[in-house]
């Protein structure tokens, strides 16, 4: 075991994922951030574009506790699952002068679960924990052959597993092999360093699960109304969006069609169809087209709002 660890290092030495903005930091905050970033968003959309942008407008745990959620949502537009947002700056005002440095206090914090946990306590504080994320589970389970298994035996396992000269890199390692090598269709098993003690080498795919995701599709009715640079928006309370603003629902009228399209979300797949509204209501609030960046819309919205230049 000990040599298979070793080469572990080796492997990761080579082909690990060295560069990435938060695996070279020491700033507790920027590692908590990414992997709630990480958490539903891939790497690179997060590296590129949200983690910089983020971080500029949000220096620290202070700066983000001291904002108002609608600034934090407004930020997070494009990434979707937007209680990671809320729950950030949640945890952010309950930790403005730092992230405890304790597993068991850190899984008391909204949106933090055993995972993020870990991850800060591991990548961040170099503590000599495990972790298990998706990519880390399926390498354990090929190479413990644990087929019937649950995510107390999967910890277990890594724990075992853990190389305690070297934790934080060890545990990085095995979540690069995951995305890397011990992918969940045709590993590349010749590549592995784990291979010549891997239990289930001959037959991976028995430890993936094939869960397929299902969609839900959906149709959905927004009203367009722009007035003196200014769009009517709406504070939503359905499941999709919660508290982001959206444009208001309407019935839809024939002859106030401008038009649709096509927007997925989470398990939504869903056809967006846009019509003018002409009659005020009560429940509009007004925003200023020029500095929609600043309000907290989703990508949908954003992209529906586009069609008012056509029409
Ligand atoms: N490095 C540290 N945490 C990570 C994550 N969640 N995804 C990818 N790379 C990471």
């Amino acid at each position: 075991m000990k040599k298979t660890r070793e080469k572990l290092l080796i492997w990761y030495e080579k082909h690990g994922r060295h560069d990435l903005p938060w695996r070279n930091t020491d700033d507790i905050y920027h590692i908590y951030l990414s992997e709630i970033m990480l958490q539903q968003t891939q790497v690179n959309r997060v590296q590129e574009e949200y983690y910089p942008r983020f971080l500029e407008r949000f220096s620290s745990l202070r700066v983000l506790a001291e904002a108002s959620e609608d600034e934090v949502l407004a930020s997070w537009s494009g990434l979707g699952y937007y209680s990671r947002a809320r729950n950030l700056h949640k945890t952010a005002k309950l930790s403005k002068d730092g992230l405890s440095m304790c597993e068991k206090e850190l899984v008391k914090l909204p949106g933090i679960g055993r995972y993020t946990a870990s991850a800060i306590c591991s990548f961040g504080y170099k503590q000599s924990v495990p972790v298990v994320d998706t990519n880390i589970a399926r390498v354990l389970k090929r190479f413990f052959a644990l087929s019937q298994t649950n995510e107390k035996e999967i910890w277990q396992k890594a724990e075992f597993f853990l190389n305690y000269q070297n934790p934080r890199e060890h545990n990085l390692a095995l979540m690069d092999l995951g995305a890397i090598a011990c992918t969940p269709k045709n590993p590349n098993c010749k590549e592995c360093p784990l291979e010549v003690l891997c239990q289930g080498k001959m037959e991976p795919e028995l430890y993936t699960q094939t869960k397929k995701t299902e969609y839900e599709t959906l149709e959905l009715f927004y009203g367009l109304f722009v007035k003196d640079g200014k769009v009517a928006l709406k504070t939503s309370n359905g499941p999709m969006y919660k508290n982001m603003l959206e444009l208001p629902s309407v019935d839809p009228i024939e002859e106030n069609f401008v038009g649709s399209f096509k927007h997925s979300y989470t398990k939504y797949r869903l056809t967006v169809n846009l019509y003018t509204i002409e009659e005020k209501s009560d429940d509009f609030e007004w925003y200023e087209l020029s500095s929609i960046e600043n309000v907290p819309i989703s990508s949908l919205t954003k992209k529906a709002l586009k069609f008012h230049q056509h029409y």
